[in-house]
């Protein structure tokens, strides 16, 4: 009161001054980086944290921030202390070498309604083991890695062939039919049935695809704040995220509930995943290209593949700079940056600091793929780099565009036979274009956080002339 008395201002506007500078305070002491964290790059918001930080340009800013601050750091995603691994050898110390610390997930918005408690990417502990131990054995079973997947790629290869050669060299973005084949390879593989191009329940199920993915990782406000969703209209987009969530589970277990009436028959991963799971549940267990830019490598590659005979999955050890060139374009393009959100479990001592426990961890691959120190000229495409003296292929362990440690991607060695069988056959009946000639090849752009997918970016297909 003398205060206020003296200082001239009424006694309410003080006491309102007061609780203001109290509540800032507090929120500010909510995104305060803990005495011996890992320091943080940039000034964090009251309650947003970071987040503003990231939405322009995530991927360039976290290499910028890795550049100032070093191999890790701490930064908040809301009011969640996140610690950004940015380093191979640091990333071997944490995620490798104390693997039972840092192997679990944490719990987010987008994870809570696309029901991510069950399955594999998003849960931890013993049912997190037991299904990926199932999966991973029934999908070597179905062949995964082996010559006998490879038929079964080679037929979704052949229905991409056929819809690309009816573009007739026209410009096109091949955006559409190259994301319904990949998917179809998985869904021959885990329903043991490949969907035709015009089916339009196939068609839905892509475009679910395409948007659960864009919003997983893009939708920050409702991953931080899962409350946004109660607020009335729907400014930050989450009852949108429900909805399609909901569209797409709905659509998920349509399938699993034909599998389960045998209206798909013949060997499928899903049927092979429900009876493992009524087997654990039986037993007491608990079930839950930039290649147009470089002429010269194009050459080389068609060289390699000849033309007498489409390509096959055995050619996979004879096409080394195929293969390198593959890889090249993995590590450039980096399209999963900061992997999949870890958690960490305990306070964890590492170098001079503490992790603490509960922080999330992103691993941040874009910033190994990058790593000049690791690969001197990063920024150069030059697929020799995976080519030994003698031409072999060679794989450093600081490739590690699916990731390391025991969650390691459980789809790479699908992933790796279907980018060589997709690309060894169109490179070996077409030839790549720019759609015109002025075009620039689209920006590697993060946009949603998440996955890195190219821009829509128009491409003319010529035939080759076959010898
Ligand atoms: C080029 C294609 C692919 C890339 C670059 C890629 C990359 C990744 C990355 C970075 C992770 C995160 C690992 C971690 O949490 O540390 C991951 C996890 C995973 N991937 Fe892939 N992936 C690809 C294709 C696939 C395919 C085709 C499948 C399915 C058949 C698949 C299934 C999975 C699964 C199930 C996980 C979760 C593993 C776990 O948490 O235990 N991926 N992938």
């Amino acid at each position: 009161m003398v205060f206020s008395y003296l200082l001239g201002f009424e006694p309410s506007f003080l006491l309102l001054v007061t609780i203001f500078l109290v509540i800032l305070f507090i929120v500010t002491s909510w995104t305060h980086i803990p005495d011996n964290a890992p320091p943080s790059p940039a000034r964090a918001y009251p309650v947003l944290g970071h987040l503003p930080h990231l939405t322009a340009d995530p991927r360039g800013t976290m290499l910028e921030w890795r550049r100032k601050t070093g191999d890790i750091y701490s930064i908040y995603m809301g009011l969640t202390l996140t610690v950004v691994i940015s380093s191979y050898d640091l990333l071997k110390e944490t995620i490798v070498k104390k693997a039972e610390f840092f192997s679990s997930k944490p719990h987010t918005g987008s994870i809570d309604v696309m029901a991510c408690d069950k399955g594999i990417i998003s849960t931890s502990g013993p049912p997190w083991k037991e299904n990926r131990a199932a999966i991973l054995s029934i999908l070597r079973s179905f062949g995964m890695g082996k010559n006998v997947m490879g038929e079964k790629i080679m037929e979704e290869v052949s229905a991409y062939l056929k819809e690309l050669g009816h573009l007739e060299g026209r410009p096109a973005d091949v955006k559409g039919p190259t994301f319904r084949t990949v998917a179809n390879v998985v869904c021959n593989f885990l329903l043991g049935k490949r969907f035709e191009y015009t089916d339009t329940d196939f068609d839905k199920f892509m475009d679910l695809t395409e948007r659960i993915i864009e919003q997983l990782g893009g939708n920050f406000l409702h991953n931080v704040f899962p409350w946004v969703k109660y607020l009335p209209g729907d400014l930050f987009k989450a009852k949108r995220m429900i909805r399609c969530a909901d569209q797409y589970l709905e659509f998920a277990d349509a399938f699993i509930e034909k599998v389960q009436k045998e209206e798909i028959v013949g060997d499928n991963v899903i049927s092979a995943y429900l009876e493992e799971m009524q087997k654990q549940k039986d037993a007491g267990q608990p079930s839950e290209l930039s290649l147009g830019q470089h002429p010269q490598v194009y050459e080389e590659i068609v060289r390699e593949i000849g033309t007498e005979r489409p390509p096959e999955a055995a050619d996979k050890t004879r096409l080394n700079f195929l293969c390198a060139t593959i890889m090249e374009v993995q590590r450039i393009a980096s399209i999963v940056p900061v992997g999949l959100p870890h958690r960490c479990t305990e306070d964890i001592p590492i170098r001079n600091y503490v992790i603490p426990k509960d922080a999330i961890i992103l691993m941040h691959l874009d910033a190994v793929l990058l790593d000049e120190n690791l690969w001197g000229d990063p920024w150069n495409f030059r697929p020799d780099r995976f080519l030994n003296d003698k031409g072999e292929l060679f794989s450093p362990e600081q490739f590690v565009v699916f990731s390391m440690g025991k969650r390691v991607c459980l789809g790479e060695g699908l992933a790796k036979m279907e980018l060589f069988l997709l690309l060894a056959s169109v490179l070996q009946r077409f030839e790549v274009l720019p759609g015109d000639t002025n075009a620039k090849l689209p920006p590697l752009k993060d946009k949603n956080g998440i996955a890195c997918p190219p821009e829509p970016f128009m491409m003319r297909l010529a035939e080759r002339q076959q010898h």
